[in-house]
């Protein structure tokens, strides 16, 4: 594990989320309360963009076919509800920690 600076915690609006490239990695950035959590962009069901997603609370929900996530964890709160298609595994996070208005994550 690496530690990497994303951005500056001004970057990421108060209870939204904006998404970033880290070593060729795009990484989504989201605060909630002025805690901060990384997930990976890329939906784990079939690379749905999910900075372009919906959020409410602590989910995010995918643009592409619906699959819903908790920011704090990536785990799948909804998953695809086409029983034909591969299922949602799930998105990695990263650890966030925050110096001197600056937004870092382990990586
Ligand atoms: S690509 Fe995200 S739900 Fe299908």
């Amino acid at each position: 594990m690496v530690r990497k600076e994303v951005c500056g915690t001004d970057d990421v609006p108060a209870g939204g989320m904006r998404r970033f490239e880290v070593d060729g990695k795009a990484v989504l950035m989201l605060e909630r309360g002025g805690r901060f959590f990384a997930l990976e962009n890329r939906c784990s069901h079939m690379n749905g963009d999910l900075s372009k997603g919906k959020q409410k609370g602590f989910v995010v929900k995918c643009p592409r076919h619906g699959a819903e996530y908790d920011i704090r964890t990536g785990e799948v709160i909804k998953n695809v509800g086409w029983p034909l298609l591969k299922k949602a595994k799930g998105q990695g996070t990263f650890s966030v920690s925050v110096q001197d208005g600056r937004l870092f994550i382990e990586i």
